[in-house]
């Protein structure tokens, strides 16, 4: 029986993509690294430091450098979230939540974010959810399996019991590794691993999930 949903927050329940994406150019366009839109498809879901070693490739930079630049990327991203607000909640996303909330089922965040407190703030939802899961909970992040484990840990529930909401590969490969059910939000090559698929986040369907999982 589904008790508890867990959320990830940049794609599921707004979009800061286009905010990393801004903010991983100005610094490739500065240290003249290769990057498009194209590279920054694949950070969806991966950690700050992972996403930075995927626009490397294989170049070899010193350990102090790679901080410096993931620092440096994190600087610009947030001058970004302070122009973010409620408006920026993805379709009718609060309501699907306090009405799975009435409905007495546990919420909780899982987001490989360090940023996601402060996201969740700036959107002003932080108090629907029971427990916030960030990138500063853990020590492996997705497609790890551990940020979930300590999201339903954090809502006293089992594996079993909650169903994940997704929209990077990396993070249903975590949800299905956590041994939770989970549903994908976008295209079948991204999230066609997943129990349910809905192409964006506007198609959820609680109500089928609940009878179908
Ligand atoms: C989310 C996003 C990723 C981002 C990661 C780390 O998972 O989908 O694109 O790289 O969080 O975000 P942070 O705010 O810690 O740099
Ligand atoms: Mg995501």
């Amino acid at each position: 029986k589904i008790k508890g949903f867990i959320f990830d927050l940049d794609g599921v329940i707004t979009d800061t993509a286009e905010f990393h994406y801004k903010s991983w150019q100005k610094l490739a366009d500065e240290e003249d690294l290769f990057f498009n839109r194209e590279v920054n498809e694949k950070l969806r879901g991966v950690s700050r430091m992972e996403s930075l070693n995927i626009i490397l490739a294989d170049q070899d930079i010193p350990a102090a450098k790679k901080k410096e630049w993931t620092d440096r990327k994190n600087e610009y991203y947030q001058k970004y979230l302070t122009e973010i607000s409620k408006a920026d909640i993805l379709d009718n996303m609060e309501a699907k939540l306090e009405k799975l909330k009435a409905e007495g089922y546990k919420l909780a965040v899982g987001s490989s974010s360090r940023n996601a407190k402060k996201v969740l703030k700036q959107l002003k939802i932080t108090n629907l959810f029971d427990i916030i899961a960030d990138g500063n909970s853990v020590e492996r992040a997705k497609p790890a399996p551990d940020l979930f484990l300590y999201a339903a840990q954090g809502l006293g529930l089992k594996a079993a019991e909650c169903v994940v909401l997704e929209d990077a590969e990396s993070g249903v490969e975590a949800a299905l590794a956590a041994e939770m059910r989970v549903i994908g939000l976008g295209p079948e090559s991204r999230v066609g691993k997943a129990d349910l698929v809905y192409a964006n986040v506007s198609e959820i369907n609680f109500e089928e999930i609940i009878k179908k999982l």
